[in-house]
């Protein structure tokens, strides 16, 4: 039985996707390297400096540690700079219906992801507010598919893995969603690769996945 409900961050709850691919493709712009929405796909779930390797696949330098920090650093200035502009309404369509509906319904709720701006993009979206525990990526060492962000996220509200669903848009969190061994729901581009359990484009499709929990179970 499913008691508790993790979320992927950007491109599930809000569509701060965009925003990262914006950010990287200002920086490989100015470098002067092709960035496709394809590359940007494959930058979704895993962490800053491995997006940074997929944007550098186009250039024919080979880059310094120091370099490839530098890049990141800007990168996440610029993405900093777009974040600062959300406000509430720039949650996913329904997200601040179906928290609070998934919790009146008896499920405990986390966010898990490898996002170390979480804080900042709940603040501003007011979306912290509905979530018992949050998982971010200042608490792990361990990207996606790597399944540390969603076991820290169980772990935090007390729940086994198996009785977790893990909600992701990448498919590289669908993965740490399985190997976490918990039931998966891919959103979005997972769920065009058909890569969960359950596959799903937009948020009110969660409700029949969650009936209500009984009482005292
Ligand atoms: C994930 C995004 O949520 O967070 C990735 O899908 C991103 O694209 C990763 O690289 C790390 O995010 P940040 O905000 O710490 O650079
Ligand atoms: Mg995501």
């Amino acid at each position: 039985m499913i008691r508790a409900i993790l979320f992927d961050l950007d491109g599930v709850l809000v569509d701060t996707d965009t925003l990262h691919y914006q950010a990287w493709k200002e920086l490989a712009d100015r470098l002067g390297i092709p960035f496709t929405q394809e590359q940007g796909n494959r930058c979704r779930g895993i962490s800053r400096m491995d997006s940074l390797e997929i944007v550098l696949e186009g250039s024919d330098r080979i880059y310094s540690q120091e370099e490839k920090e530098a890049f990141a650093q800007a990168k996440n200035t610029r993405y900093q700079q777009l974040l600062s502009a959300l406000t509430p309404g720039h949650a996913s369509p329904g997200a601040h219906v179906l928290l609070p509906e998934l919790r009146r319904r008896g499920y405990r709720l986390a966010l898990a992801s490898g996002s170390k701006n979480a804080g900042l993009i709940l603040e501003r979206t007011g979306l912290g507010r509905w979530l018992d525990a949050v998982a971010d990526g200042n608490l792990i060492t361990r990207s996606k598919p790597d399944p540390q962000v969603f076991l820290t996220a169980a772990e935090l509200l007390g729940v086994p893995p198996r009785q977790c669903a893990a909600v992701d848009d990448a498919l590289a969190g669908v993965q740490a969603g399985r190997a976490a061994e918990m039931v998966t729901v891919a959103f979005g581009d997972a769920a065009l690769h058909q890569a969960g359990d359950y596959n799903i484009q937009s948020l009110e499709e969660m409700l029949p996945l969650f009936p209500p929990l009984e009482a005292g179970r």
